[in-house]
């Protein structure tokens, strides 16, 4: 990896740095509790979701960091789905930061002129 590029500004390192940390934790954490939640209020989905693990788990317990390889995890369909259901109900970033096009853009007959700025708002879809 090259550093050329912050052209030895520490400062900005950190920065970035800081956005990876808080960009990366917090969602993640929100993202799993409140997945956790909605699995404790929908026991019938938690039973369903633990069929689904509970055999691959059992295979890879005597080493969970070793044998539960990404490839397993892609198989946990459910999973997957419980997980994205969440981010859907709950977006533990629930609006975007300012976005706008470089060109004239209409999607779905709404118009958006090339430089507006706009936000998306994830937790109203
Ligand atoms: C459930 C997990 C996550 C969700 C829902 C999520 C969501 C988002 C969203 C919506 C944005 C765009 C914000 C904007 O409009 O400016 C964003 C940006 C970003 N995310 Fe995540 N994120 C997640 C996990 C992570 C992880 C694990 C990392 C890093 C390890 C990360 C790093 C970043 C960074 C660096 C940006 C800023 C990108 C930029 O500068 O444009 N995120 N994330």
């Amino acid at each position: 990896m090259s550093f050329e590029f912050y052209n030895g500004k520490d400062n900005e390192i950190v920065d970035e740095l800081g956005t990876f940390f808080f960009a990366g934790m917090k969602t993640v954490q929100m993202t799993t509790a409140n997945t956790l939640m909605f699995l404790a209020q929908n026991p019938d989905l938690k039973e369903r979701l633990l069929n689904e693990i509970m055999p691959v788990m059992t295979e890879v317990k005597d080493n969970i960091l070793e044998n539960l390889t990404y490839s397993k995890v892609q198989d946990f369909d459910f999973l997957i789905r419980c997980f994205n259901e969440s981010l859907r109900i709950e977006p533990p970033v629930p609006v975007s930061s300012n976005q706008c096009f470089s060109e004239d853009v209409t999607i779905n007959g709404f118009t958006f002129r090339a430089g507006d700025a706009f936000w998306v708002c994830m937790g109203a879809i």
